[in-house]
Parts: C-alpha cells; sequence; structure tokens
C-alpha cells in the first residue's frame, strides 16, 4: 500500500471557519477521498494554530483564559468539517501536550546543533500577521494586510534561529528543481527570486513578553515564535499519533499564497537544521474574492461553511467549491454566482438525468453495473495538480453530456416499456451515469453512493431530486 499524507494549514484559531479555509479543506479532502478511492493508506491532517499575542489578544477580549478560549473555538472548525463530510484522520490542536513535547524536542536539537543564538531585536512587527515586518511590508508605516494599529514597535532580546545558513541549500534545492516541491511553477520562480534578491536574515524564533506559547526548553522565560511551533504541527503529528511515524514526509502540504514563505523558505530551513526529509511537494493556491472584493469582515461579505451547507446541501457546497478552487489565479465567487451553478450543473443537468433515467428505468436490473471499473489517469492527475474544475468538465462532456444526447435523440420513452431496444438505450446511458458517479465520489461522496446504488441494481425512481432548484 501507497502512503500519502497530505495536510492542511492549521487555522488561526481567533477567527471562525469561512469560505476561505473551507476551499482549502475540501481540496485536500478531495485529494485524500481520491487517493483512498486508489486503496492508498491515507492520512489526512488538518486542525488550529492556537499560541501567540494574536490569540492570547482575542481571548482577552472574550473575557476568556486563552486557553478557554481556543477550546470554545476549536470545536466550531470540528464541527464544520464534520458538516462537510471532511474526512480528516485526525485534528491536530497546538495547545496539545503532546505537540509542545516535540516542538520542544525539535528545538532542543537544532540548539544543540548550534543553529540558534541570543540577539536583540527591533523593528515593525505586525500582529495580524503574526512576524516582524520588512522594509517592503511597510505601507505608510504599517502592514498593508491589517488594521494600523496592529503594527507594532518591538525591541527585545530573541533567540534566532540561522535561517541564513540554509538559505545557499534551498536555493539550490529550488533551482534544480530536485525535489520538486514548490507548485504551481509561478510559485517557484516568486520564491526562487526572492531568495536570490533580498537579504534573507535570521529568523527570530522565541518571545519574551507573550505568556501564551510553548516554554524555550533552554529558556522558559521566553516562548515559542507561533509560527515555528504551528508548522512543527505537519511533523509532530506524525511522531505522537500512533502508527503515523513512517508518514513523514508530507506528500502534499496544500496552503495559499499568504503563506507562502513560511512553508517553501522557513519550513524547509528548519528541517535542514533538525536532519529532517522535506514534504515531497507544497501546492499553494490563490485567494477567493466575494464578488469581486477581498474577503472582509468590515465589509460584511464573509460567508460561512454553514451558509453554503445550508443553501446548497453538503455535496452541492462541496462540488461548488472543487469547481471553483483557485488552484492558479484568484477567483471570483458569490452566493449568486453559486446558485447559477448550482441549478446548471446539479439540478438542471446531471440530477435532472439521474431523475429521468431512474424514472424510465424503473424496475430494470442493472446489478452488471457492479462491475463498472474506471480508469481514467488523466482525470486522476488533473484532480492531483488540484485542477478541479477541468476535470469535471471532462467528466461532463465524456459522460453526462453524452448521456443527455442519447437519452434526447433516441427517446427511449417512445419504446414499448419491454423493447429491448429501449432497455439497451437505457442501460447504456445508466453505465455513462455510472462512470461519472464513481469519478465524481470524492467530491460529492454521499451523493454519487445514492446514485450508484440506483444504477448498480434493480432501479427505483429517485423519490426527490438530489439536487432540488434553488430560487
Ligand atoms: N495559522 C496559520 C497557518 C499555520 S500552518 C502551519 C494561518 N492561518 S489562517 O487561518 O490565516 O489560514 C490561512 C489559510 O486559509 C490560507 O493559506 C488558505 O489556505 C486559507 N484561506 C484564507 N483566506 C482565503 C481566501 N480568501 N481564499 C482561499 N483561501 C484562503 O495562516
Amino acid at each position: 500500500m501507497n502512503k500519502f499524507f497530505i495536510t492542511t494549514p492549521i487555522y488561526y484559531i481567533n477567527d471562525v471557519p469561512h469560505i476561505g479555509h473551507t476551499c482549502t479543506t475540501i481540496a485536500a479532502d478531495v485529494i485524500a477521498r481520491l487517493h483512498r478511492q486508489k486503496n492508498d493508506d491515507v492520512f489526512f491532517l488538518t486542525g488550529t494554530d492556537e499560541h501567540g499575542q494574536k490569540v492570547a489578544e482575542s481571548a482577552a477580549k472574550a473575557n476568556l483564559t486563552p486557553k478557554a478560549f481556543c477550546d470554545s473555538i476549536a470545536p466550531r472548525f470540528e464541527e464544520a468539517w464534520k458538516n462537510l463530510n471532511i474526512s480528516n484522520d485526525f485534528f491536530i490542536r497546538t495547545t496539545d501536550s503532546r505537540h509542545e513535547k516535540v516542538v520542544q524536542d525539535f528545538l532542543q536539537k537544532i540548539y544543540d546543533k548550534g543553529d540558534v543564538y541570543k540577539a536583540k531585536y527591533e523593528g515593525w512587527y505586525c500582529i495580524g500577521c503574526e512576524k516582524f515586518l520588512t522594509e517592503s511590508e511597510l505601507v505608510d508605516g504599517h502592514c498593508g494586510l491589517h488594521p494600523p494599529e496592529q503594527t507594532i514597535w518591538k525591541s527585545e532580546e530573541n533567540w534566532f534561529f540561522k535561517l541564513s545558513k540554509y538559505i545557499p541549500q534551498i536555493i539550490k534545492l529550488i533551482e534544480n528543481n530536485e525535489t520538486n516541491y514548490i507548485f504551481p511553477e509561478g510559485k517557484r520562480l516568486e520564491i526562487l527570486s526572492k531568495l536570490k534578491n533580498e537579504e534573507i536574515r535570521d529568523l527570530s524564533i522565541s518571545r519574551e513578553n507573550v505568556s501564551w506559547g510553548i516554554p524555550t526548553p533552554w529558556d522558559p522565560k521566553q516562548t515559542v515564535y507561533v509560527w515555528f511551533d504551528a508548522l512543527i504541527n505537519y511533523y509532530s503529528a506524525t511522531q505522537f499519533i500512533e502508527g503515523k511515524k513512517d508518514f513523514w514526509p508530507a506528500d502534499v502540504h496544500l496552503l495559499a499564497k499568504d503563506i507562502l514563505w513560511f512553508h517553501t523558505v522557513i519550513w524547509q530551513g528548519m528541517l535542514l537544521s533538525a536532519e529532517l526529509p522535506l514534504p515531497k511537494k507544497t501546492f499553494i493556491h490563490s485567494f477567493y474574492l466575494i464578488d469581486g472584493q477581498k474577503m472582509s469582515k468590515s465589509l460584511g461579505n464573509v460567508i460561512s461553511p454553514g451558509q453554503l451547507v445550508d443553501t446548497f446541501g453538503v455535496d452541492g457546497a462541496r462540488y461548488l467549491i472543487a469547481r471553483s478552487f483557485p488552484a492558479e489565479n484568484d477567483s471570483d465567487v458569490g452566493i449568486a454566482r453559486f446558485k447559477e451553478k448550482y441549478n446548471a450543473d446539479l439540478a438542471n443537468n446531471f440530477g435532472n438525468l439521474v431523475s429521468r433515467v431512474s424514472k424510465l428505468a424503473e424496475g430494470l436490473d442493472f446489478s452488471a453495473n457492479k462491475t463498472i471499473k474506471v480508469e481514467n489517469p488523466s482525470y486522476e492527475e488533473k484532480i492531483d495538480n488540484f485542477k478541479f474544475d477541468e476535470a469535471i468538465n471532462d467528466i461532463y462532456s465524456l459522460y453526462i453530456d453524452s448521456a443527455n444526447a442519447k437519452l434526447n435523440q433516441e427517446t427511449p420513452w417512445k419504446l414499448e416499456k419491454d423493447d429491448p431496444k429501449r432497455i439497451e438505450i437505457l442501460s447504456s446511458i445508466s453505465k455513462n451515469i455510472v462512470t461519472a458517479a464513481i469519478l465524481l465520489r470524492p467530491i460529492m461522496p454521499e451523493a454519487c453512493l445514492k446514485i450508484e446504488e440506483i444504477f448498480c441494481g434493480i432501479v427505483k425512481a429517485t423519490e426527490k431530486p438530489l439536487f432540488p432548484r434553488i430560487a
């Protein structure tokens, strides 16, 4: 059995789940399910990032201790993923003491190796990003991504990780495409150019005045920088969960462009220092825009996973997210556009085909369809490369559109019920439907299973439409 380990970022616990988190999580789920379908031994990891100044401040605002605050939000992520039928094998929380232990061991290892030193650090720090800002990241004196008051001047003695020591090695790896670890190509080139053209400084990895964090093993007055702690989750899960040790290195880290640097440079440097194998592939996707605008609380355009499920059903929501997945470029989405797509693709097309054919074929025995085996390597490759939209288009043009065309051209309803020609037409259409359902299973697990049940035995007409039209 091939091992296959896929991760999502662990989401900041100071926010509740939104469509951005949902998009990464569903994409990872689709890949995980595809690999399970291929009989791989899959480990799919997601979770929450719970330490740091930002979380401590949110907890204080909510009048809770940081831990109580985290305990109140983490279930909202777990619940959101359960409601979307996300098949993660584990949900990691960085406040799990088993994770904290791995982080401390990791740190001790790179400290003993001589890759950590103490120095004074001063600079503009963005609490929103949880990082020191470089000159180029300052817009009018503050972080361009977060409100001005989140940029503060920090001056303190910190422990530093010798990231600069590993930069030449990282450049070589990326340049030679040795591990070929950054996808898509545009992002590989972007990182390479940054590494070659900018001075990469060592990384401050501890905090003197942030108590909400993991104590630095050799200097417990300082806590571990939240990003250092968070990145290690990918590795720690394989170490403390029973039977998962062999899953490191990860096959795929999935994340968006906002955290590209942390994953393709800092994480690689940390792993090189700790002498651990590097992840095989890091896929960086782009962003969802909501009706042309950045999603933000102040604009009031945030879409929650709950809203998607309530409007489109679980599989409808999963389909729409996969269909609009921002693999290479930002993708403009919105409820109105989702409704159009849902009605066009699912209610009026695939769903309608299923109900029409199940009605016409009622009572026929299609048990032979149970043996349908689907091999479509080009489809799998597209899914594996996050080209969900293209992959779905292929399914429509190869199987669903042709089934609709055959149905409308051959008009089986005009033939007598027991006419062998009618049975032959419907049986052939049912094969297309079953094939499409098998291939779409990772995207719409429940609906596809129902469709397979209908057309792989004695056919019963569907009682309710699988994808009811939405007004
Ligand atoms: N806690 C860190 C990650 C640590 S991983 C070791 C963090 N958390 S986050 O909650 O801000 O999540 C960022 C991720 O959420 C992005 O990389 C992306 O996967 C997802 N998205 C957040 N907003 C998004 C969009 N508007 N569109 C698509 N995905 C987005 O960063």
